[in-house]
């Protein structure tokens, strides 16, 4: 049976078009979805007219100004497809709108494209492709070291950070880690040390950041923390662009005050990824930078981008949108008061 639920979905690709329509059949719920590629913005929020909830992703943007209009259409519920939600001015949204997310899709595709960025930096993979397709079997500059018995520190112990930790110490890495709110199970464990953020910057050769982006994490790596690094340190960011001040760390790399860095997400990114901007140039001078050192390797935030996680986004989002608007329930919620919200 058809549904009168009717669902606006925003920034949508053709594999988040199959898998929520998938989820959509199978649940039986049969929503009307709309899939519109626009991300949503002031200039597009005029789409969700009609529609009783919104889904939306990491570069939409839910601003006060965004959900004074969602309001005025009588949309009650933004759904996102994500775990992080510093997009979302949540203190605007509070008694108006609900806000809910997916929590954890798969906190393992993170942690494993962490480590993937961080072998393929290490072992300068990326560098050795392109050598040995073009006949060049020299392996002069692809120098690595053994991860084994070096220091890791991880910067946050969620759901990422704490299997992000179960993977390194599996290749026999030393753990430094800090959070606010440290994990009661982690502090038992022998081989984790937690402590304190000027620690891990000092001595760690691989800085891992897993903590979301806030007021108090917003460019907490920046040429002051830098300063207290380890020359090669290797700089990993999985987590949100603003945690790291990339003019800094551009200042950084081409002081060689840094060994490497491993990025999947940008401060400016909602402007260029998840899109194909092959037959054009970059306006964004900065991005343009840090794609010319060898030792800097960016992916398009497609750390979550695995088959298990695209299915439980899809079936977590239809189900948090089935219980507001079905059973009037929510679980997922977000609130002002949630850690980690601006
Ligand atoms: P989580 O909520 O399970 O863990 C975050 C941890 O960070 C918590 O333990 C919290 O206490 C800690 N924390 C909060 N503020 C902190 C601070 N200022 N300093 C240190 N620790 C702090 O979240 P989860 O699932 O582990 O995700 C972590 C982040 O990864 C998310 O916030 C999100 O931004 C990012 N993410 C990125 C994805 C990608 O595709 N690149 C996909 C999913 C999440």
């Amino acid at each position: 049976m058809n549904s009168n639920i009717k669902i606006a979905f925003f920034d949508t690709r053709p594999y988040d078009i199959k898998s929520f329509e998938e989820v959509n059949k199978k649940s039986k719920n049969n929503f009307k979805i709309k899939f519109y590629s626009e991300k949503l913005t002031e200039d597009t929020v005029t789409l969700a007219k009609g529609a009783d909830a919104v889904c939306v992703f990491v570069n939409d943007t839910v601003s006060s100004s965004v959900i004074d209009k969602l309001v005025e259409f009588n949309v009650k519920l933004v759904a996102l497809r994500c775990a992080g939600f510093n997009n979302v001015d949540l203190k605007s949204a509070l008694g108006r709108i609900k806000i809910v997310r997916v929590p954890a899709y798969s906190p393992y595709a993170v942690a494993e494209h962490a480590l993937a960025l961080m072998m393929t930096l290490n072992r300068k993979i990326h560098r050795a492709y392109y050598r040995v397709r073009d006949n060049n079997f020299n392996i002069n500059g692809l120098l690595g070291f053994d991860m084994y018995g070096k220091t890791a520190g991880v910067v946050g112990t969620g759901k990422i950070g704490r299997i992000l930790i179960n993977i390194l110490k599996g290749l026999g890495m030393k753990i430094l880690a800090y959070d606010l709110y440290p994990d009661k199970e982690l502090l038992k464990d022998p081989d984790v040390k937690y402590t304190s953020l000027e620690d891990i910057y000092k001595n760690s050769d691989i800085i891992s950041l897993h903590c979301p982006l806030t007021k108090e994490s917003f460019h907490m790596i920046n040429s002051k923390t830098i300063d207290v690094m380890k020359p090669d340190v290797m700089l990993i960011n999985t987590s949100r662009g603003h945690l790291i001040n990339t003019k800094d760390l551009i200042a950084a790399l081409k002081q060689k005050r840094i060994g490497s860095a491993g990025l999947d997400v940008y401060e400016e990114e909602a402007d260029y990824f998840f899109e194909d901007l092959s037959g054009t140039h970059l306006d964004d001078d900065v991005l343009a930078r840090l794609l010319t050192f060898h030792n800097v390797i960016v992916t398009s935030h497609q750390a979550f981008f695995t088959e298990e996680a695209l299915e439980n986004i899809a079936g977590t989002t239809i189900e948090n949108i089935r219980l507001f608007l079905k059973e009037n329930t929510t679980v997922n919620e977000i609130c002002h008061l949630c850690p980690g919200s601006n």
